[in-house]
């Protein structure tokens, strides 16, 4: 079969591997009908995280399956299936609590596994034209409709982007009525902005510099912020004064709800060319209400090949720990726990209450890898989200 692998940094190639076959009794084989590239993997393809040579990458598939293992109960030859990024086995102590990202089960002696993700597991990508998915009974999200309709689209980000987006907001306690800033205008940036508004939150600020990425947050009913004309905490406080707060109440004049949907390779506000790992978690520090809520959902490696001036090989960060402390900021973190929010989000999207697939700007074959990698990573060419058609 035709997979997109790692070849070396900033470089990821087509090629003939084995095809994906049943291991395990309890495995399906899928055939893959639709698979998105994500920022995630753009820290390998960054050469960051350590990926190894030959790592088939993918982790957001959709597709129908082709071919059963015996045990196998609830999984036909020929559903159509979304594969949430986090393989779990979904019986687990972890499993059981709606844990799924930290499944006790799927990698031997630590927890939690993806589909091609370097130090996630064995488990092979899905940019190819076949996944081999395991403990299929829980991993296998049905979902109704043909190959290539309408709802293609929204129907693969239900595998990481539209799950992530919502539990960013789960993460950072969105509520009705709440102001809520995300930092980043990538699709995880975009559907979290998008889920606050889902929640009924009051005003929603998405901060980037890209201008199309700026122009997407504006089509979904989001403010944009552009660092480019200078401090977003500043800009923000200033859009908030056109809309409150009450005399008396200009301590609160930043916002409820905080989200970092940027991760570890976040840009230096005023040397852009420059990373910053803390340049985010500094901004929010100071933007963040009393008592309000952080959600960060960009990833933080604990393996780092090269890291940032302020960052470091294991990811260790000096944060504004006191400022968090002194307002009372809950902080949480983390990988999404999928198999929570995918049959959630695949009714609102059936019932035509969400369309995630806002975000998709671009489609290609598993050919067009290399290039579809290449403009994304500039974050060039008004591409957002790119979905693989193998
Ligand atoms: N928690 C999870 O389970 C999970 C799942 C999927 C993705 N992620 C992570 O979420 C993050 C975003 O993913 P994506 O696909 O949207 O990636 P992306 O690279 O397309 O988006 C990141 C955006 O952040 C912007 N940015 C950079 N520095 C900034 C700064 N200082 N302030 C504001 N914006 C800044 C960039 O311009 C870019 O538009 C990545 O770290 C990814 O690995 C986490
Ligand atoms: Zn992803
Ligand atoms: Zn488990």
């Amino acid at each position: 079969m035709k997979a997109v692998v790692f070849a070396d940094t900033r470089s990821v190639e087509v090629r003939d591997v084995p095809d994906a076959v049943i291991e395990e009794p309890d495995d399906v084989v899928v055939r893959i009908t639709s698979s998105a590239i994500c920022g995630t993997d753009l820290h390998m393809y960054d050469g960051r995280t350590g990926a190894t040579p030959g790592l088939v990458l993918g982790h957001e598939p959709l597709g129908v399956v082709q071919q059963v293992g015996p045990s196998v109960e609830t999984v036909r030859t020929g559903d159509r299936v979304v594969i949430p990024t986090h393989v779990y086995c979904g019986v687990c102590v972890n499993c059981a609590r709606g844990l799924s990202a930290a499944c006790l089960r799927v990698r031997p002696g630590s927890f939690g596994a993806a589909y091609g993700y370097a130090g996630m597991g064995p488990y092979r990508g899905a940019q190819a034209e076949l996944l081999r998915v395991p403990f299929a009974d829980a991993n296998c999200v049905k979902v109704p409709g043909e190959p290539g309709d309408e709802l293609e689209d929204d129907l693969v980000l239900l595998a990481d982007a539209f799950v992530t987006g919502w539990h960013a907001t789960e993460l950072a306690q969105v509520s009705a009525g709440a102001t809520v800033a995300v930092f980043g205008a990538g699709a995880i940036g975009l559907l979290a902005a998008y889920s606050a508004l889902l929640k009924g939150a009051a005003e929603v600020y998405v901060v980037d510099r890209v201008t199309e990425r700026l122009d997407k947050a504006g089509e979904i009913g989001a403010v944009p912020v552009d660092l480019r004309r200078g401090d977003p905490v500043e800009q923000i406080r200033e859009l908030r004064r056109a809309v409150g707060p009450e005399p008396g109440e200009e301590a609160m004049r930043g916002v409820q709800v905080g989200i970092d949907a940027v991760g570890f390779q976040a840009r230096d506000r005023l040397e852009p060319d420059v990373e910053n790992p803390t340049q985010v978690i500094g901004d929010l520090a100071r933007l963040i209400n009393p008592a309000g809520h952080l959600g960060i959902a960009g990833v933080f490696a604990e393996k780092d090949l090269h890291p940032a001036p302020q960052g470091h090989a294991d990811g260790r960060l000096t944060v504004p720990w006191a400022t968090l402390f002194s307002k009372g900021v809950s902080v949480r973190f983390g990988r999404t726990h999928d198999r929570r929010y995918t049959v959630l989000l695949r009714d609102l999207v059936l019932s035509g209450r969400a369309r995630p697939s806002v975000v998709v700007t671009h489609h290609g074959r598993l050919e067009d890898a290399p290039e579809l990698f290449a403009a994304f990573d500039r974050r060039a060419d008004g591409v957002v989200k790119a979905v693989l058609r193998p």
